[in-house]
């Protein structure tokens, strides 16, 4: 295989997906039976971050050392991209001494300007426009409860922002339909580009008969001064137990977390019988295992030549 990034979820054909859900659920069997499995060892994953994190870096530092490899944790704080050395520098340096580079970072742009230049795998860790690692563990997580979501109806409740993009990316590859139960003003600026994508302003007809609800923070790392006028644009639109009625007695609900009760979200729901959003967070673990493990073994495959030659 030639060298593959992972910048949002339409980098994988359908039948790829698939078959790291299958990986991913594989890797948390064996995890559980106590099996080591370490086709990493000896390989390396650097880590940028440019905004906050809990989930995306400890899965992936774990998921790292569990398959026998180990991470490398940059921000710019404490490396030279905080000081301004370019974006691409940092990608040529970064690819002769790491297997694979993970990037959280503002604009989308940023983490493709990095994958133009690199010559190892480059994953992204969440940018303003998509968060495609944080889809795998929730396409896991659905199927591990319910198996097929072809055919199904979700309802995305809230900020049209990355998440709600990697939702409309996930509905065009596994063929389900999407609402997207959000004000006038926040829907995602290219959902003509989604057919399967419906914007919806009525947050009860976005939610009703839905196979599952999600949501997410109403505003997004780096939106922080507009906590306030999001905060009343969105309420109309939190997850209740009202919005869990009208999808049906079987819906599940999902976050990616971190979640705000009270706003978002009602405690009732996120901490009720219909929530999986323990797993899911669990998830991430596992379905980027399968990813790290596919994108480093194939990036280093026979027919390749040996990097630096
Ligand atoms: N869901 C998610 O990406 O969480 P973190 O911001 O904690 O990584
Ligand atoms: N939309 C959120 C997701 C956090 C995991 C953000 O970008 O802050």
């Amino acid at each position: 295989m030639s060298l593959r990034h992972f910048l949002t979820l339409a980098d994988l054909t359908a039948d790829e997906l698939e078959r790291l859900l299958r990986r991913a659920a594989e890797l948390k069997a064996a995890h559980y039976n106590g099996a080591l499995h370490e086709p990493l060892r000896g390989r390396v994953l650097g880590m940028i971050f440019e905004k906050s994190s809990t989930r995306t870096r400890v899965s992936f530092e774990a998921g790292m050392a569990q398959l026998g490899g180990s991470a490398i944790f940059l921000s710019p704080a404490d490396s030279q991209l905080g000081r301004g050395e370019p974006i691409e520098d940092t990608a040529r340096v970064l690819s002769g001494m790491v297997d694979a580079v993970m990037i959280r970072t503002f604009g989308h742009e940023n983490v493709q300007r990095f994958a133009d230049v690199a010559s190892v795998p480059v994953i992204n860790g969440l940018t303003d426009a998509h968060h495609p690692c944080q889809l795998l563990a929730d396409l896991m997580t659905w199927q591990s409860h319910r198996r097929e979501i072809t055919g199904r109806t979700v309802a995305w409740m809230g900020d049209g922002n990355n998440m709600c993009r990697s939702w409309m990316q996930a509905a065009e590859l596994m063929g389900f339909d999407l609402r997207i139960g959000c004000p006038h003003g926040y829907a995602p600026d290219d959902l003509d580009a989604y057919p399967r994508s419906r914007h919806e302003t009525d947050p009860g007809r976005a939610a009703a008969g839905a196979d599952l609800i999600v949501t997410d923070v109403w505003a997004s790392m780096g939106m922080e001064d507009e906590e306030t006028a999001r905060r009343a644009a969105f309420a109309p639109y939190q997850v209740t137990g009202t919005i869990m009625a009208a999808a049906g007695p079987d819906a599940l609900f999902m976050h990616c977390l971190p979640a705000h009760r009270g706003e978002e979200v009602a405690a009732e729901v996120i901490d009720g019988p219909q929530s999986v959003v323990w797993e899911e967070a669990e998830n991430r673990l596992h379905a980027q295992k399968a990813l790290l493990e596919w994108l480093i073994t194939e990036s280093l495959a026979p027919d390749e030549p040996p990097r630096g030659d």
